[in-house]
């Protein structure tokens, strides 16, 4: 059974707490824009997608209460500074507003479209896996990092239900842990093989023959096809193009910042030195030891085979081919 991280209740939003997964499955009641906003910042909620979207209703409930328009923007807009989706489903929301159109039905078009658009992508994505294949993937982009159904994920979901024999290397995701504690989860769920593995782990499983191919999500694919997503992300890629594996990003056209040219000028978030040294609320670090956390990371466009979106997939990467695919 395929999982919902969110529910539009029309005065608040039922947001299932992913800080609390796999073991609790905990539903938040979101009542306006800055508990929507802190759900977003703190990682109740995550994945690009899922964040545009949530952003999209924490805007509606920010209105609701009578704050003002350009308020609401920056409270919810000045959460997570790398998801291009968040400041597309914002942006969208201001037009809206600007334009007199009902402002629930636009959050409810976004979450709608969003959910196409990744069924789209599993469609397309499907028909670039084999009959068999052994697929690595990193980080959380189901059903719980999107509207549903998923991006990276929903690939692979739509290769599984299509019939084909997949069996998918779970990278846990240091230090979040989004791939241990979510994508397992959600592979659990619908009987879809998967093994969990350390990220890395991953280089040794290339080596020796054992990955098909990559595929991951995305948190902002620049104008040249230069793509951040979670630390971990560009190792991948380079592993891969050393061993010969296709590296494929699936990701809607909402995740296109087509303003930036180079990944050099996407915004990488930082986040806690605490969310490193600590595992699950256990200290794993001396507490005197200084840590970097960084987020994200960019791969650049000569190591992605190709982009999957719902308009189709691009490939080769380049500038060209990703205007005229979104054009
Ligand atoms: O920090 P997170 O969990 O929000 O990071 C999520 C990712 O990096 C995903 O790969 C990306 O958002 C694509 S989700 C469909």
């Amino acid at each position: 059974m395929e999982v919902k991280a969110f529910h539009w209740k029309g005065d608040h939003l039922l947001l299932l707490d992913q800080r609390r997964l796999p073991h609790e499955e905990v539903w938040l009641e979101l009542k306006d824009h800055i508990q929507v906003a802190e759900a977003i910042k703190d990682m109740a909620v995550r994945g690009a997608p899922a964040i545009g979207c949530t952003a999209a209703y924490g805007f509606v409930l920010g209105i609701k209460s009578g704050e003002r328009p350009e308020r609401v923007y920056e409270v919810l807009r000045n959460t997570r500074p790398t998801a291009y989706n968040l400041f597309w489903a914002l942006d969208r929301m201001m037009n809206a507003i600007r334009s007199g159109r009902d402002l629930e039905k636009e959050a409810v078009s976004i979450e709608r479209e969003d959910y196409e658009a990744n069924k789209r992508m599993g469609e397309l994505g499907n028909e670039l896996i084999p009959k068999v294949a052994r697929i690595l993937t990193h980080c959380n982009t189901g059903a719980l990092a999107t509207a549903g159904w998923g991006t990276a994920l929903g690939v692979i979901r739509s290769a599984h239900y299509s019939g084909k024999r997949i069996q998918v290397w779970v990278d846990e995701t240091r230090p979040y842990l989004q791939g241990a504690r979510l994508t397992a989860w959600e592979l659990l769920k619908e009987g879809i093989p998967h093994r969990l593995i350390t990220d890395s782990t991953a280089g040794f499983l290339m080596k020796k023959g054992l990955v098909d191919l990559v595929i991951v999500g995305a948190d902002r694919i620049t104008a040249k096809g230069d793509v951040a997503n979670k630390i971990g992300t560009y190792a991948l890629s380079v592993l891969a193009k050393e061993h010969g594996v296709p590296f494929y990003v699936a990701a809607p056209s909402s995740t296109f910042d087509l303003s930036v040219k180079s990944g050099e000028e996407i915004p990488i978030e930082e986040r806690s030195e605490e969310e490193l040294k600590n595992c699950l609320g256990c200290p794993i670090a001396p507490e005197e030891t200084p840590a970097l956390h960084i987020a994200f990371d960019v791969t650049p466009a000569e190591n992605v085979t190709a982009i999957i979106t719902e308009r189709g997939v691009i490939k080769p990467v380049n500038e060209e081919n990703i205007r005229r695919c979104l054009s």
